[in-house]
């Protein structure tokens, strides 16, 4: 069985209108020749997905997505501020983020709400990127499987086993997003194959291989190359790197140069 790299690049909320078109344009200039054998997909914020998603209609790169950092668990109506799968679809998007830890401990999501927004997105046909990860004080106290378990059990809550393969978890220790600070590869490695082995529990040994488990949090070129290098971790979602064009490249890089795993 072989996993292909997966790499997103999290913009958050970066850029302008200008900048993100120019990001965007800049991005496939950099991963146009060198990006063979990796998914890749970017999540601008809302307002730029349009552009953002003609820029890469127009490199005729295929394996570049356009993604979303959120959606509505709600499929439409009076929900101020909302946006629906739907409405993301109609945007060109393919992918969208669910439970990023700025959405759990920043804005207050639940897991409750994590797995209607996941639910919502898969059933419209979206593929999803279900985010989890301790927060400093679980992982001192030991607690980061624990955690783990529980963001994904509840997650992926009613999923079913048809529906895995359009599913990629990211484990992001809270404590590196944004910090500089990174998992060592050991300590990545060892939360990314207990997560494989909880999917393993949830659903079975086959859709426990087959999915892919990304690391998030501070990583950069410096780092992506040890830990994509480890037997459990099938890419990565960056967030400040993935602003800067030649860096997100160079990570795409290592991902390409690291086989996979089969
Ligand atoms: P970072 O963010 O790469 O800036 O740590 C990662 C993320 O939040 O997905």
């Amino acid at each position: 069985m072989t996993r292909t790299h997966f790499v997103g690049g999290n913009w958050k909320m970066n850029t302008n209108h200008t900048s993100a078109a120019k990001l965007a344009g800049d991005l496939v200039g950099e991963l146009h020749d060198q990006a063979e054998g990796v998914e890749i997909a970017v999540f601008p914020p809302f307002p730029y997905l349009i552009t953002v998603g003609q820029k890469l209609l127009g490199s005729g790169l295929d394996h570049i997505k356009l993604g979303a950092q959120d959606v509505s668990q709600h499929p439409d109506g009076a929900f101020t501020g909302e946006v629906s799968a739907a409405m993301l679809l109609d945007c060109g998007v393919k992918v969208v983020l669910v439970g990023h830890s700025e959405r759990r401990h920043v804005i207050g999501e639940t897991d409750a709400v994590v797995n209607a927004k996941l639910k919502a997105a898969l059933a419209a046909g979206l593929d999803v990127i279900l985010c989890v990860g301790e927060t400093l004080e679980q992982r001192e106290a030991g607690q980061t499987d624990r955690v783990n378990k529980t963001q994904i059990t509840a997650g992926l809550k009613g999923v079913s086993a048809a529906q895995m393969p359009r599913v990629t978890i990211a484990y992001e220790p809270v404590w590196a997003i944004g910090t500089g600070k990174t998992a060592t590869p050991e300590d990545a490695q060892n939360a990314h194959k207990a997560i494989r082995d909880l999917l393993a529990e949830l659903y079975s040994g086959h859709i426990a291989e087959a999915t892919r488990i990304q690391y998030g949090g501070s990583m950069k070129p410096g780092n992506a190359a040890e830990l994509v290098a480890q037997p459990d971790i099938d890419g990565g979602l960056i967030g400040g790197a993935s602003l800067k064009p030649e860096d997100f490249a160079r990570i795409v890089q290592a991902a390409a140069a690291s086989p996979g795993t089969a």
